[in-house]
């Protein structure tokens, strides 16, 4: 009897990919066209390395449905987003074949740290190379946005900006690359204070802002200017100028879906005082901001040399569980079998 898993053995269309995590700075909240994901605004983010969503992608013209198998077990909602996702590419392709896809995170899914963001960079990345499709980063970028907005930016190392587009169809839509993560290697410490899944996720939670919080106008007008000044900031290395406009983006979003009906609340009592931690050491002159996206854990960015001072002080926060330290990292690539299975 072969023991070897069929995908292996069929290899033929079968690929292997790994993306990271990215985490915005300046912040993507909205959506222009939903079904699309296109955003109402631009958006910029770093890629992170210690985190990682690793995917294989096995197209076997013989199978009757995709079988999907997340962190080693099957999930219906998931396994649907994944079979819409890998339509795309199969539409792309000129196939009906269905495939086996098989994908684990390093990291827990859905605590707000960007799984979606990974995994369908992963997911198209894999899927691109096992279809031979030779798709440009760009495409995949287009495509990757079309299953999670966010994971438009993973296909890219470093900093990445996501331009929201003006065509109706999102093919202006994409990211793109704007430094490299070695020519301004900053460290993040990531304060986990709960594994919970989030209450309101993403999409819902911009669909109920957009349609009720009086602050979405102010949202979309202001964005421009803080997009500009963040690359700015980015292509001068100024961390300075960086922190400030962060924190400025994520409170200013935290405070248009507080004002959504009902409000939007992400932090749990941690998070404030990370928050307060992180600013309070800023005042004491250590090079260190912090970013919250749509749940509780709280991200702080700082110069290398600070990292273990600003982990040290999240620690010691009552209700921090744990403190994850990652640098950034590159963008989507392929994996070889022995990296795969490493
Ligand atoms: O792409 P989604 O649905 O994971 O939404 C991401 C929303 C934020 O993380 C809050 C902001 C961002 O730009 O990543």
């Amino acid at each position: 009897m072969n023991s070897e898993p069929r995908a292996v053995v069929l290899g033929e269309h079968c690929a292997m990919a790994q993306a990271q995590p990215n985490i915005a700075l300046i912040k993507y909240w909205g959506k222009r066209d939903a079904a699309l994901n296109l955003p109402v605004v631009g958006s910029i983010s770093i890629t992170l390395d210690a985190l990682w969503t690793r995917t294989r992608v096995a197209f076997e013209p013989g199978l009757e449905q995709d079988r999907v198998s997340l962190n080693g077990r099957s999930d219906a909602a998931e396994a649907k987003r994944v079979s819409a996702c890998l339509d795309l590419l199969r539409q792309r392709a000129g196939v009906n074949w269905r495939a086996a896809v098989d994908s684990r995170n390093n990291f827990p899914t859905a605590a707000g740290l960007a799984s979606s963001a990974s995994g369908f960079a992963a997911l198209i990345h894999a899927g691109d190379s096992a279809l031979r499709l030779n798709l440009s980063d760009a495409e995949k970028s287009v495509l990757a946005r079309r299953c999670s907005g966010s994971a438009a930016r993973s296909v890219f190392g470093g900093y990445v900006e996501w331009a929201h587009g003006k065509l109706a169809d999102g093919t202006d839509s994409v990211a793109s690359p704007l430094l490299e993560a070695d020519a301004w290697p900053l460290r993040v410490a990531v304060a986990i204070t709960s594994t919970a899944a989030k209450e309101v996720g993403s999409s819902e939670g911009m669909r109920r802002t957009a349609q009720t919080s009086p602050f979405q106008s102010a949202w979309i007008e202001t964005q421009e200017a803080d997009l500009a000044t963040a690359r700015a900031a980015i292509l001068a290395r100024d961390f300075a100028a960086l922190a400030a406009i962060s924190e400025y983006s994520c409170l200013k979003m935290h405070a248009l879906a507080l004002a959504a009906q009902p409000g939007l609340l992400y932090w749990n009592g941690a998070s404030v005082e990370c928050m307060r931690r992180v600013r309070a050491l800023r005042g004491q002159g250590v090079p260190v901001f912090f970013t919250v996206d749509a749940g509780p854990q709280v991200k702080a960015i700082c110069e290398p040399q600070a990292v273990e001072q600003v982990k040290a002080a999240l620690r010691d926060i009552p209700g921090v569980l744990d403190v994850v330290e990652t640098g950034l990292g590159a963008g989507a690539r392929n994996l070889t079998e022995a990296e795969y299975t490493a």
